[in-house]
């Protein structure tokens, strides 16, 4: 399987020029990357005009979307104006927004909505630092209870098709947008976490075999120590993301992590 590079663009950049110049750079140099699939996650407003054309080697996604198709719901963007908008995938429950109230119940309604739009949602998980202080096995809990709460009675008839479009990323909260070379963890602690969350997801009736990102500061000087693994199916990656130079080198890693 190829692996997956996520780029989290957040609340960047503030003109529709900067984004045109960012997707093009990502551009040239992933339309030489055959091992590797990229996905670019825009802010709404350049989204639908970039995702509308055809960037080869490139695919699109939002960073949040409501769970409803349509009504009085002033300020929100649906599934099916999404999937309307050539936009294949979609961040939920990114950390981010969980701090400005998100619960894992909004997160698990998004989630069946994203499904059976046919979107296939990123859904992120992560434990704090208060959390991960108390050890791997405490930050195990936590996840797994995320896990439990966000995919909560997901249909199981006619659904598993739709099921297999979900992807989760795990995005230890710790580890965001630190920017550290000299991180408090090991990528072995990383790797048993994404066993870990596969070892849940594979127990569910509806899951046959979900890719599971790795998302927190990674960097060109870090992917590799991630991405060497083959549990590890790919990565979210914000802060880099941001830098053509810098995401290209990590889709390169990515690509040759999967030749290897
Ligand atoms: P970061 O962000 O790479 O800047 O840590 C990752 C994310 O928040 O998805």
């Amino acid at each position: 399987m190829k692996k997956l590079i996520v780029a989290n663009w957040k609340m960047n950049p503030d003109r529709f020029s900067k984004a045109e110049l960012l997707v093009n750079a990502v551009q040239k140099k992933a339309a030489l990357e055959k091992n590797v699939k990229i996905v670019l996650c825009l802010p709404y407003p350049w989204l639908t005009d970039i995702s509308h054309k055809k960037y080869k080697g490139l695919n699109f996604g939002a960073q949040n979307v409501f769970w409803e198709n349509n009504g009085a719901y002033t300020g929100e963007v649906s599934p099916t104006m999404l999937k309307n908008s050539g936009v294949e995938y979609v961040i939920i429950g990114h950390s981010e927004r969980r701090r400005l109230g998100e619960t894992d119940e909004i997160i698990n309604k998004k989630i069946k909505a994203t499904l059976k739009a046919g979107l296939k949602p990123i859904l992120c998980v992560g434990e704090h630092l208060e959390t991960r202080k108390k050890g791997l096995a405490a930050a195990k809990n936590f996840v797994k209870d995320q896990l439990n709460k966000d995919l909560k009675n997901l249909p199981t008839t006619n659904y598993s098709l739709l099921v297999t479009r979900l992807i989760v990323a795990y995005e230890p909260i710790w580890a965001i947008s630190t920017n550290k070379n000299a991180r408090p963890d090991k990528p072995e602690d990383s790797l048993e976490m994404i066993q870990f969350i596969k070892s849940i997801l594979a127990s569910k009736p509806y899951t046959l075999n979900p890719r599971v990102l790795y998302g927190g500061s990674v960097t060109s000087q870090n992917a590799k120590s991630f991405l060497q693994y083959k549990e590890i199916d790919g990565a979210l990656v914000g802060g880099a993301s941001l830098k053509a130079e810098e995401f290209n080198k990590i889709t390169v890693i990515a690509n040759n992590a999967n030749k290897a």
